[in-house]
């Protein structure tokens, strides 16, 4: 399929920050679309709200933060109408608009409701707003029209239901909304600097916005494959989470290199972290200088500028679809 509209999000919760996880599962993806069709990219701060109504400080810092980190990776608000979710209040309005149709079991099998609620314990998370959580995902893409949303893996399930409160609205009141497909990028899951996914989370993730610094005290005493004890016990990079780094960016030369002498005990781990570092430190370079330029900007006047054209296009679905369902 050609993508002709493409809609994706990303949550201002935790630090803010995003991280190599998030640019390898989606935000590669989103700077390579800016090119393929009509861009709107979303900092989504009432997804936030969902898991983090009790703690609202940090918010604003989040939504700069994030904001940096968008325009830091490449996105060009020319190109790419980039906006504040909050700021489109139609999302809110087609949000309550769908609830009237979108059946509870729906939203109650999706396997995230349950998971998330399991896993975020410490906090009560059984509200109305958790539970809609994908319905409102659904209309940050809808509202677009969007076709297509580059998200990772774990987001498929997501636009499943999306589609199926597409089909709906489209059946029960005529034809309205695109059926919305996922574009997954080839890496979803990037491990952290203990081995597990990188997740803000875990405290285990490198940072877009991490000096050289920061990145090399992170990666050096990163876990490596447990076989390698002493300098000459042989490893098997395939178990090694530095090694799952250098495949994504070391150079091919480099990671062949590290594979074979790896196994042979023929590098050390500390040399074999230097180069990473190094790999890990001149992928972000751009980023960071491009970020240093934007610090420097207005950046609340780009995001207003998002928010009006996001806004506009979001009043005109609105508009159709309240036409559609007689209110
Ligand atoms: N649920 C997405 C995530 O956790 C964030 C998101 C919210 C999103 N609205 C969206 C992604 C719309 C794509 C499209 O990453
Ligand atoms: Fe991992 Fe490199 Fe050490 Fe092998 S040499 S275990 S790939 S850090």
């Amino acid at each position: 399929m050609i993508p002709r509209v493409i809609m994706s999000g990303i949550r201002p919760t935790g630090t803010g920050a995003a991280h190599l996880g998030h640019w390898e599962g989606a935000l590669k993806s989103w700077v390579k679309l800016q090119d393929m069709g009509e861009c709107y990219y979303s900092i989504v701060d009432w997804h936030a709200l969902t898991t983090e109504y009790q703690d609202v400080k940090n918010i604003q810092n989040n939504i700069r933060q994030v904001l940096l980190d968008i325009l830091s990776v490449g996105i060009d608000p020319e190109k790419s109408v980039v906006y504040l979710q909050s700021a489109v209040k139609e999302i809110a309005e087609l949000t309550l608009l769908l609830g009237m149709m979108t059946p509870l079991g729906w939203l109650e099998r999706v396997p995230t409701f349950k998971e998330q609620q399991a896993q975020l314990a410490d906090r009560d998370i059984n509200t109305y707003g958790f539970l809609g959580y994908p319905l409102l995902q659904t209309v940050d893409i809808i509202i677009m029209k969007a076709d297509t949303v580059p998200v990772g893996e774990d987001q498929v399930f997501h636009l499943e239901l999306a589609r199926e409160i597409v089909r709906r609205f489209n059946g029960l009141y005529g034809d309205c909304f695109p059926e919305p497909q996922p574009f997954l990028t080839p890496i979803p899951k990037l491990p952290g600097v203990d081995g597990r996914k990188m997740s803000k989370s875990y405290g285990n993730a490198i940072y877009l916005s991490d000096t050289a610094a920061v990145v090399e005290e992170k990666i050096r005493p990163m876990l490596t494959d447990v076989r390698r004890k002493r300098r000459s016990d042989p490893g098997v990079p395939a178990d090694c989470p530095a090694f799952a780094l250098h495949k994504a960016y070391s150079k091919a030369e480099e990671i062949a290199m590290v594979d074979a002498e790896c196994r042979m005990a023929g590098i050390g781990c500390i040399d074999c972290k230097k180069i990473l570092i190094r790999n890990v430190n001149e992928f972000l370079e751009p980023f960071r200088q491009r970020r240093s330029r934007y610090e420097k900007m207005p950046v609340a006047d780009i995001l207003a500028a998002g928010n009006r054209r996001a806004a506009e296009r979001a009043a005109n679905t609105v508009a159709e679809a309240r036409r559609l369902m007689n209110v």
